[in-house]
Formats: structure tokens, C-alpha cells, sequence
């Protein structure tokens, strides 16, 4: 690990708390100077660093600088095993980590980037990513799934999603089938599922989920701002709250992925629901078709009702509410 991580590991094992610049040299088997210099490199790369003399560095509560250090400290359980990989600009965490799939990469590597110049949304829409104002992350599973289940990959990670959000943020989350999470009206955040399909045993042969939260995001782009919000106005400073945001998603994903075709989450989901019980619109190509949101079934499709009485169960597409 490259000297400044090593420093950042330990300021970050210490957050909050005074780090003696002589002992960290011992520790790390370097001159006092080489910590001097690394942590002139990190305050200007960013990070909230205080040098108190005679006391040594502090990394104070309000840096909320995503990195492996600082997200590390907060995972549990089997998220401990997950292989983070956090850069500082990338086209969309989830074009590459589909590459590094396709090259091998394991189940469990997280992608995740300060900020996404292509960040893309489903029905090849983009996902707005400036830097440092949101998390986007993307996983890379293997899992061993029939292809007709994979909509539990989705449906299950929103669940993991809101949970997060709503621990952070004390909000209701509101699910809009099939991947969309909302808050107050506005889409806060959304999910881009990804697979590669195994042709000799039908199965996948490996899935990203992508996932991106507005997390203090302002600014807009003209066409989201009515549809688009964050989940804070203010980020609050007392805690890294990006940080905690992304080691919270990735702990609930880890036990929904262990949990995935059980399908307990689907209460949940369907909890979150705001579609159920809704008269909306089936978008086909160019038809919108009236229709009503009845249920959300065992392998989480929405179940619509037509208006002539036929019922069909949607695994795929775009429905929007009906206004009255
Ligand atoms: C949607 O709203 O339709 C889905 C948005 C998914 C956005 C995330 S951000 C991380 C990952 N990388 C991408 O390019 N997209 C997903």
C-alpha cells in the first residue's frame, strides 16, 4: 500500500482522535519528514487533516472524503471480504466494472468513484455524477441464479438501498418499481442491474449492480430538476456521512445477496411500493396503456391490470403514475 494509505489507515482508525507524527513514523518504518511531507499531499488532495504541535495529526470528523480506509472501519459480517476500489473519476463505475468482470474480477469487488462523466441510467438514460456530491458504487456478483430470477437482484438491492438511506436520514424511502428510490416526491437515487448470460448453462455468468445516490447533490440539469432531489440539503459535518452511507448499502447488500431467493424481502418491497393499488401507464414502444399496479409477484414483477379486464405480470419497462 502506498505510503499515504497507510497514513490515511491510521487517521482514519483514529478519526476524531490526535495521532503522533513520531509513532506513525515507527510504525510505518519511515522518517517523520516522509509523514510530513504525505500529510502536506493529503491536505491538498483534500482531506480535512489538523497538525496540532506537540500532539501530532487529527483527521476531524467533517472529511467525508470517500476512500477504502473510510469506509472500511464501518463494514460487518461478510461485507468485511469485499475488495473496495475507489477512484477519483471514472465514464460510469458500471461500464468498467463490467470489464473487469469480463477479465476476471471476483464476486465482492466494489467500484466506486468520486465522480462519473458518463454515468448511465436504464433505458440508456444517464445518471447525473458530479464529483463528491453523490455515491456511485458498482458490485460484481457471480451468482448462481436462474435467468427468470434475476429481478431479484434489483428489486433486492433497492431494499438494501432504502434501508440505508432511511438509517441515515431518519426519511420514508418510496420504491417505484422497478428501480427507482424516492424521497419527498423526488428521485434521490436509482439502480442499474447488469448481466452476462453463461450460454452453456443458461445461467449468469456474472452481474454488476450499479447504484447511484444523490447525496448533496444541487444544481440540476434543467430536465431533472423537477423530477430530481438529495437526500440531505446540508450534509452534516459531524460524521463521514458518505462514508457510512456507502459501508450501510454495502452491509445490507451483502446479507440480501445471501438471502436472495428466500424472497422475505419482497414485503419489503412491496411496504415501499408506491405503485400498488396506483392507476398508471404501461410505456410499450411508442403506446402508453392505461392501466392499474395490483401486486408485486414472487419473482417481483408488476402485476397490471388492463383496461379490458387482461392482466399481465411486467418483468421489464417503464411505467408511469396516472395523474387524476
Ligand atoms: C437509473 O436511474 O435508471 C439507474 C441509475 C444507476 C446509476 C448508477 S451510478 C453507479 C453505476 N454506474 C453507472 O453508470 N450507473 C450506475
Amino acid at each position: 500500500m502506498e505510503l499515504k494509505h497507510q497514513i490515511l489507515k491510521i487517521l482514519e482508525e483514529n478519526r476524531g482522535n490526535s495521532v503522533n507524527g513520531t509513532k506513525m513514523a515507527k510504525e510505518l518504518y519511515v522518517t517523520r519528514s516522509a509523514i510530513w511531507k504525505n500529510i502536506k499531499q493529503l491536505q491538498s488532495d483534500g482531506y480535512h487533516i489538523e497538525g496540532i504541535p506537540n500532539r501530532g495529526y487529527i483527521l476531524l470528523e467533517s472529511n467525508d472524503i470517500l476512500t477504502a480506509e473510510s469506509i472500511s472501519p464501518y463494514l460487518l459480517g461478510k461485507a468485511k471480504n469485499f475488495k473496495l476500489d475507489v477512484r477519483k473519476s471514472v465514464s460510469s463505475t458500471n461500464t468498467l466494472a463490467k470489464e473487469l468482470a469480463a477479465d476476471g474480477a471476483s464476486e465482492g469487488y466494489v467500484l466506486i468513484a468520486l465522480e462519473q462523466t458518463e454515468g448511465r441510467g436504464r433505458m440508456g438514460r444517464s445518471f447525473y455524477s458530479p464529483d463528491s456530491t453523490g455515491l456511485y458504487l458498482s458490485l460484481i456478483l457471480r451468482p448462481q441464479l436462474n435467468l427468470e430470477d434475476s429481478l431479484l437482484i434489483t428489486t433486492s438491492t433497492a431494499v438494501a438501498v432504502a434501508k440505508a438511506i432511511e438509517k441515515l436520514t431518519g426519511n420514508d424511502v418510496y420504491i417505484k418499481w422497478v428501480n427507482d428510490l424516492f424521497v419527498g416526491g423526488k428521485k434521490v437515487s436509482g439502480i442499474l442491474t447488469e448481466a452476462s448470460l453463461n450460454i452453456e448453462n443458461g445461467g449468469l455468468e456474472y452481474a454488476v449492480i450499479g447504484i447511484g445516490i444523490n447525496v448533496s447533490t444541487k444544481n440540476f440539469p434543467d430536465n431533472l430538476k423537477s423530477i430530481a432531489g438529495s437526500i440531505f440539503s446540508k450534509k452534516p459535518e459531524d460524521k463521514p456521512i458518505t462514508s457510512l452511507l456507502a459501508a450501510e448499502v454495502l452491509n445490507n447488500l451483502s446479507q440480501a445477496m445471501d438471502n436472495l431467493t428466500d424472497r422475505t424481502y419482497l414485503e419489503e418491497y412491496k411496504k415501499r411500493s408506491f405503485l400498488i393499488g396506483k392507476e398508471i401507464y404501461v410505456l410499450k414502444g411508442n403506446e402508453s396503456l392505461p392501466a392499474k399496479a395490483l401486486d408485486i409477484d414472487d419473482r417481483a414483477r408488476l402485476v397490471v391490470e388492463y383496461q379490458n379486464g387482461s392482466r399481465e405480470a411486467l418483468s421489464s419497462g417503464e411505467v408511469s403514475v396516472r395523474a387524476k
